[in-house]
């Protein structure tokens, strides 16, 4: 007999992933992040909805029939789609990662790209077939009325395709990413009666209501209803929500800035293997010819290529440069995490990224003084060391729907940590007041900005960080998450 579900999440990466052994074991990893806590919070039967990614998630597949064993989520009820190789890594890799990451975060070179040609038109039928294989199982998983609340740009056609088949369903959507303005969004493929533009706006408000990390990626994706659709917007519950109204539908929009998971971190980051790692941080820094501890700029991102590292990167050799009395004093701790890497975009980044870092070694680097530590393997509990460690943090995108770093950090900090922060993170909007803000593109003002954050004086470093943590943790991931339930059974 099917468990039909009251509570439903889908997103395209599940809470745990499998790998294969060469024996055929499988070995489960569960992943952290907002959706995980959040989701924690729902009492009773919600289930998980997402992709196989890989080929041990496939086995798992294969082996449970896609209901995976409680024992191997926490406890959670996963359910794990096997959609065909080819048709999923024309969805993922090609339509979300390639095109609709690369809008909404502005990151096209244009005079070469994008190109929309045949190849895009087949992926952009395997992205069609991908949100019908979500759309089936939710309509089969759902219990009669159920709220499901499906993430990301990985899922914008989901809503629609999920109301045709289930009009009794609440559905809400949420985007993680930043939402484009209309000139930029409407370079996709445009055609009012059927573009891919209309077909992913169209995928959305088939929701009851879409929900975003800011008010200014809400009032993005509202402009291109308006330009694109000619649907109209009006402000709604006080200024809280905004209504768009299009073809006869009404779709609620809403704004949810999810926070740090305050708990969770202060606990993960007190146990023994971050305590090791934060000794072993510290004598990498070492000290300065002063004998002083060297002072730490640190930076912990996925290797993004909207994470603007390289620019990072160029930032720090010029305070080098211009001002050579930090020299020996200061250690630019990066850790970028290999992220994406079936697209060669994502692999050359990467090498970029080693490349520039390498080069300050070479140029600036002296006797036990390394200046730049990058790290590129994956290390939560080295992460964490350094978050708890840092005297600078270097939060730089290009364009980043929240960034969950900027708020853990200030959490974590043992002796105050000054924030550089990007203009264009959603994080901005709470955390601006006691950031030093910058423009991501400008190298000579965030080699100031750097500069500015390691003279701060300790006394106002740690008020600010004081109330950057209070800002960061105002809205924790259960919250966040059950608020956006309470608003789409409301
Ligand atoms: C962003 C997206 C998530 C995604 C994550 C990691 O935060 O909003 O949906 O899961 O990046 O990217 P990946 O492609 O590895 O899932």
């Amino acid at each position: 007999m099917v468990t039909r579900h009251q509570v439903l999440v889908a997103s395209n990466r599940g809470p745990v992933s499998h790998t294969l052994g060469e024996g055929g074991e499988l070995t489960v990893k569960r992943g952290g992040g907002g959706l995980v806590s959040g989701l924690s919070a729902v009492k009773g039967d919600a289930v998980w909805v997402c992709a196989a990614l890989g080929e041990g998630d496939r086995e798992a597949v294969r082996r449970t029939g896609g209901e995976l064993d409680p024992a191997d989520t926490g406890g959670q009820q996963v359910r794990m789609l096997d959609i065909a190789p080819d048709v999923f890594a024309d969805a993922y890799n090609g339509i979300a990662n390639s095109v609709l990451w690369f809008v909404h975060h502005m990151l096209y070179q244009t005079p070469t790209e994008p190109v929309f040609d045949a190849d895009f038109e087949r992926q952009w039928r395997s992205y069609e077939a991908y949100n019908a294989a979500f759309a089936d199982a939710l309509a089969q998983e759902a219990a009669e009325g159920a709220a499901v609340l499906v993430q990301d740009y990985h899922l914008t056609l989901v809503p629609a395709m999920l109301r045709e088949r289930r009009p009794d369903l609440r559905i809400g959507h949420f985007s993680h990413t930043p939402w484009a303005p209309p000139d930029y969004f409407r370079m996709l493929p445009d055609d009012p009666d059927g573009g891919v533009a209309a077909e992913v706006l169209r995928g959305i408000l088939g929701a009851d209501r879409a929900a975003f990390l800011t008010q200014r990626w809400a009032n993005a994706f509202t402009d291109c209803c308006v330009k694109l659709l000619g649907a109209e917007v009006a402000v709604a519950d006080g200024g809280d929500e905004m209504i768009v109204t299009h073809e006869g539908r009404r779709t609620r929009i809403g704004v949810h800035g999810l926070g740090a998971d305050a708990d969770f971190l202060r606990e993960r980051s007190r146990r023994p293997d971050v305590e090791d790692r934060i000794a072993l941080l510290r004598e990498q820094i070492g000290r300065g010819p002063d004998g002083e501890p060297r002072r730490a700029i640190v930076r912990v991102d996925r290797t993004e290529l909207s994470k603007n590292i390289v620019r990072g990167l160029l930032a720090y050799r010029r305070l080098l440069a211009d001002r050579p009395e930090w020299r020996g004093r200061v250690v630019h701790v990066a850790f970028a995490y290999p992220s994406r890497q079936d697209l060669a975009v994502y692999r050359e980044y990467t090498d970029e990224v080693a490349r520039v870092a390498d080069g300050i070694n070479a140029e600036y680097g002296e006797g036990d003084w390394t200046p730049v530590e990058l790290h590129l393997k994956d290390d939560f509990a080295r992460s964490l060391a350094a978050y708890r460690l840092a005297d600078v943090a270097l939060i730089n995108p290009i364009r980043d729907g929240m960034n969950l770093v900027a708020k853990e950090i200030p959490v974590l900090s043992d002796g105050g940590c000054a924030l550089v922060l990007s203009r264009e993170a959603g994080a901005f909007a709470e955390l601006a007041e006691d950031a030093i803000t910058v423009n991501p593109y400008d190298i000579g003002a965030t080699a100031d900005a750097l500069h500015r954050a390691l003279t701060m004086d300790a006394g106002e470093r740690a008020e600010r960080t004081k109330r950057l943590a209070a800002a960061a943790t105002a809205l924790p991931p259960t919250k966040w998450f059950l608020d956006q339930l309470n608003a789409l059974r409301d």
